[in-house]
């Protein structure tokens, strides 16, 4: 593989070697388009495994459970930020972006992890987070080191502020965290930080900053990386013509035309960056984490620009049928028009897991349920249904891994874990915690480290504790539990991502009419149907051998919150 194992760029050979290691016999598309209808799994380094026991996960660990990722059946793993960086947003405040955090390894333990993957015919997704880096990146050290107005300066966003003595803002803009998004320097300017003052927002409209990345791209493609995940992707392109608007003026900006978010030039930079992707063989891939309207989606998943984008549709969405069925039917159609495949995701390292959402009633509002009401309560108000939510999580995961599309999974959800609510406020690490005191707990509930054995320490994360503290009961639902048990959510996943590769064929789907309410049926090419109940009643199914599903079937009845996957007769 060019450039294994050195510090440096590497050498211009983009075809990376071994990708004939990673194609496996089955119905999975091959080649350039293994993206298409992928199971991608997400990892969270520092809450996965770790190998050398100071209770952060690290790579070496993520190498060491290959092969359960391999049981498992994912076709790809996406891995969250690995880079240096101070953690002052789990990751995704970036020191080096060619780099890796000393705390999980170094570039050779990334060759070795990567070679290991492939040869395991896993492909490997890192995530990228271009629109800020962190402030400890060298580029902002230079930048506070300079003038204003200096090319230093240049690459980040920096004004003056408003007032006689600038002592005001730029603008009255608010960070997706909490607090102004604007943070004073030493000698009176300010810099535009959109998430955390850790992580100022690069400027976009400077070539430097293009080039840059142009680099950090095909670093990573070197090494064999097989696609990136793309960090608020429609953030990069800003328009920032003074007089600034202020937040109310922007409310009036149409779509493609707001100076911060989804602008239309955004996608000029990532017809370059498909330009690089289309240097290697296969081409590399991208998906964009793209927080815009579903209409706009297309944009970012056409095959000239990044190639596919999130849909956060289903899991921002309350546990119902007619809500489901019309969510699943726009994405396909969106994915149609965009020439790319659908993506489907319940949970992420973002939002409180989907057993837990799931187990608690639908807002009086009828808004979804984010769970941050329960979060605040400590986890009392209202009651969670444990058990109920994991039947519905499981039922609506069956669902989702029998859509055409490619779906992600996050790490945990196949042993059924809910949210972790004991965490006490001085274990807590997310930034929407502490600046947004007593009205946010944050996301640190779905990042604690996972259980692999009943007991021992850290539940065999590692062997001398974790970063984020686990709950007792972490013990029942570990790996080595629920690997002894044929009921378990674990044993559920292993089996529908086998039959799933079995069974996935063209991306279409045709619906059924269930006959039964509150029932979503449909078939997929190869003949092959999934049935889903929402309950509260049992269904009768329809005519067919049972493949697989996600609760007791008996005298062909589903009971309520289950789906079935069953052959056409
Ligand atoms: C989206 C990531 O998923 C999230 O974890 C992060 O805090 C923000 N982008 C900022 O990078």
């Amino acid at each position: 593989m060019a450039g294994a194992g050195a510090g440096a760029d590497a050498a211009p050979d983009r075809r990376a070697e071994g990708d004939g290691d990673v194609e496996r016999d089955g119905a999975e598309p091959k080649g350039a388009d293994w993206w298409r209808q992928a199971v991608v799994y997400q990892i969270y380094p520092r809450s996965f495994a770790d190998a050398d026991g100071d209770g952060i996960g690290d790579l070496a660990g993520i190498t060491s459970r290959i092969p359960y990722l391999a049981s498992l059946g994912v076709d790809a793993v996406w891995l969250s930020p690995f880079y240096p960086s101070a953690l002052a947003d789990g990751g995704y405040d970036v020191d080096d972006y060619r780099n890796v955090d000393p705390r999980l390894g170094t570039l050779d333990d990334f060759d070795r992890m990567i070679r290991a993957l492939h040869a395991a015919g896993i492909r490997l997704v890192a995530d990228l987070v271009p629109n800020h880096s962190s402030d400890r990146h060298e580029w902002f050290r230079a930048a506070l080191a300079s003038a204003p107005g200096s090319p230093e300066r240049a690459r980040y966003i920096f004004r003056d502020g408003r007032g006689p003595d600038g002592a005001l803002p730029p603008s009255d803009w608010q960070s997706i965290f909490g607090g102004p998004a604007w943070h004073r320097v030493p000698d009176g300017q300010y810099y535009l930080h959109l998430f955390a003052p850790q992580q100022p927002d690069l400027n976009w409209d400077n070539p430097e900053v293009r080039a840059d990345f142009v680099r950090t791209l095909r670093f990573w493609s070197d090494r064999g990386v097989d696609g990136f995940r793309v960090d608020v992707a429609h953030g990069l392109a800003k328009r920032l013509t003074d007089p600034l608007p202020s937040t109310e003026e922007m409310a009036g900006f149409g779509p493609g035309a707001h100076p911060l978010w989804d602008r239309d030039e955004v996608h000029d930079i990532y017809a370059e960056w498909r330009r690089v992707f289309q240097e290697y063989d296969p081409p590399r891939t991208a998906v964009a984490e793209a927080w815009v309207e579903p209409d706009r989606r297309a944009r970012y998943a056409h095959p000239e620009g990044l190639g596919q984008a999130f849909s956060f549709d289903l899991l921002e969405a309350n546990y119902d049928a007619d809500g489901f069925r019309r969510i699943i039917t726009d994405n396909l159609a969106f994915a149609r028009e965009s020439g790319s495949s659908t993506t489907w995701v319940f949970s992420n390292h973002d939002v409180v897991r989907h057993a837990t959402r799931y187990g608690l009633p639908v807002p009086a509002d009828g808004g979804p349920q984010k769970g941050r009401e329960w979060l605040l309560s400590g986890g009392t108000e209202p009651v969670l249904d444990r058990e109920g939510g994991l039947r519905r999580a499981r039922a609506a995961t069956l669902l989702m891994l029998a859509l055409p599309g490619s779906a992600y999974l996050y790490q945990g959800e196949e042993l059924g874990l809910h949210e972790v609510i004991e965490i006490p406020d001085e274990d807590r690490q997310d930034p929407t915690f502490f600046r947004n005191a007593g009205v946010e707990i944050g996301r640190d509930g779905c990042r604690v480290p996972i259980p692999w054995t009943r007991g021992g320490s850290s539940f065999g994360f590692g062997t001398d504790g974790a970063h984020l503290p686990q709950p007792t009961w972490f013990g029942a639902v570990s790996v080595e539990a629920e690997e002894r048990d044929d009921a378990s959510t674990l044993a559920l996943y292993r089996r529908a991502l086998a039959l799933r590769r079995r069974l996935q064929g063209p991306e279409q789907l045709h619906w059924l009419d269930a006959g039964q309410r509150p029932v979503l049926a449909f078939e997929r090419p190869g003949g092959w149907r999934a049935v889903m109940n929402f309950g509260p009643g049992d269904v009768t199914l329809p005519e067919g051998e049972l493949l697989l599903a996600s609760a007791p079937v008996s005298d062909g009845v589903l009971p309520a919150d289950a789906t079935a996957w069953l052959r056409v007769p």
